[in-house]
């Protein structure tokens, strides 16, 4: 069975099973191709690596994920690192149960839910500490990676989260890096996501990042994601807003920038915190972006994750502490103002570009100062933040899959020469059906799925066959 037809099939259960939402907004048609949020988790910790799954990051809750989706979104920025991905150097291998879990992940937001999987090195361009300064390594680890998606129709590509204090040729140089090896991977329908120095503010994008409009990708499909807090020093710091304007304030220059040069444009981060300002200001911002929906494709929320506990900006279900005060505000905005999961095919969604690409850029630019106050780090290292002073329960670490994609039998090492694995899973004798479990913490049952499907782990207690 082709990927495709695999979406279609769980589509069609999805429609079955989400329930019907008290409408307390009016929705409207907000122009946007996607609008969701982050999925954080699994690149918490970045000081520890490999660390410890379950203790130091943890991947998403695909239930949670689940309860979004329903409610309208229809992207999911996932955020992973590099250095667990790919531990030893950028062109070595692959820890294989990292990038089943990534996966996994993947799997459930775009093949059971037809949403959108943005996938996301959350490395601020470095790797292993430093600046990524070999553009060939950078474009093998981006051909490496999109090889183990290249199928996977509504994976979207994010180049990395945040360069900053970076040479500005470089970080366009790293973009164009990693687009040549996604194309050369054989993934050429998905949308690429590049993200720019001074981290990717959108507020000074114009000025900071003018020379990324000459990046060129073979198939035409460059997103700009831009980042953007609205708190006095953009930094995403602070619950305070600077005032109720100040969302679309500071990316009008960003929306000019884009019409301009004919480019499309995305905000992958944003937040406000829980009081009246923010959310006016939230909404305004939403509200410009959807009124320029020409030049701004969508947005993501930051951020949602099964173990923020009370982040300021936790959307996660039911009790993140921003979910009930913003997710009604993202509901105006969803694709359609629609609450049921719905598959948009891709070809629907192009948006347009040119068709003659242009040829490679002179690196000309001169290196900007980057100011470092779009966004500061964000993100608890566990040992030192509120979030992981609660109770936590305890989530088992994830065991070693009961069959999976990489279950031949073989040594990882094997098994995983990077993007060139193409051999199919072993067919083995039990058969769990289409839908049913087929793993998880405790489970005694078959562990095989009947052909074509794969067992697929959607939560530590939960693996089926999709
Ligand atoms: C996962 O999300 C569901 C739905 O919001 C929730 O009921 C459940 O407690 C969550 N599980 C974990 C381990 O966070
Ligand atoms: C909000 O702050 C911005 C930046 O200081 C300013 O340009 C804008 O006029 C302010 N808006 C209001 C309504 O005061």
């Amino acid at each position: 069975m082709k990927f495709s037809n695999l979406i279609w099939a769980a589509s069609t259960v999805c429609l079955v099973r989400a329930l019907p939402k008290p409408n307390t907004i009016e929705k409207r048609s907000s122009g946007f191709y996607w609008l969701g949020c982050s999925q954080s988790g699994a690149e918490w910790a970045s000081n520890t690596i490999p660390g410890t799954l379950g203790s130091d990051y943890f991947w998403p809750n695909t239930s949670a994920i689940q309860v979004l989706k329903d409610g309208g979104a229809n992207i999911f920025r996932v955020p992973f690192l590099m250095e667990r991905l790919m531990p030893a150097s950028m062109t070595g291998k692959v820890d294989y149960a990292y990038m089943n879990a990534l996966r996994s992940t993947v799997t459930f937001i775009t093949g059971q839910l037809g949403a959108f999987a943005l996938i996301d090195p959350h490395n601020y361009g470095r790797y292993q500490g430093n600046i990524i300064t070999s553009t060939s390594d950078f474009e093998a680890f981006w051909k490496t990676v999109a090889g183990e998606f290249q199928l996977y129709d509504k994976v979207i590509f994010d180049t990395n989260n945040e360069y900053h204090d970076m040479d500005q040729t470089l970080v366009f140089n790293l973009n164009q890096a990693a687009i040549k090896g996604i194309r050369s991977a054989g993934a050429t329908t998905q949308y690429i996501f590049v993200e720019g120095n001074a981290w990717s503010g959108a507020w000074t994008w114009a000025s900071v990042n003018d020379n990324l409009k000459s990046l060129t990708d073979p198939s035409n499909k460059i997103v700009y994601e831009m980042h953007q807090y609205l708190d006095s020093d953009c930094s995403g710091t602070s619950p305070t807003c600077v005032n109720s304007t100040i969302g679309q304030d500071r990316v009008q220059s960003a929306t000019q920038w884009l019409r301009s040069n004919n480019k499309k444009g995305f905000i992958g981060e944003f937040a406000g915190g829980v009081n009246s300002v923010c959310q006016t200001a939230v909404d305004g911002l939403l509200s410009h972006l959807s009124s320029n929906s020409d030049v701004w494709l969508g947005a993501t929320w930051w951020a949602a994750g099964p173990k923020w506990g009370n982040y300021m900006f936790s959307i996660e279900p039911a009790d993140g502490s921003a979910y009930s005060y913003y997710f009604p505000i993202l509901e105006k905005y969803f694709v359609n103002g629609q609450t049921t999961p719905s598959t948009i095919p891709s070809s629907s969604i192009h948006p347009t570009g040119t068709t003659s690409i242009p040829s490679y850029p002179a690196n000309t630019m001169p290196v900007s100062s980057t100011s470092n106050t779009n966004h500061q780090y964000h993100m608890p290292t566990l040992s030192t933040t509120s979030s992981s002073a609660e109770a936590k329960p305890t989530i088992p670490a994830v065991s070693s899959p009961p069959s999976t994609v990489y279950a031949t039998g073989k040594s990882p090492a094997n098994e995983y020469p990077g993007s060139s694995r193409t051999t199919s899973p072993p067919v083995e004798t039990q058969v769990a059906q289409h839908y049913q479990q087929c793993g998880g913490t405790g489970w005694t049952g078959p562990t095989s799925c009947a052909s074509p499907c794969t067992c697929t782990l959607q939560n530590p207690y939960y693996w089926q066959c999709v």
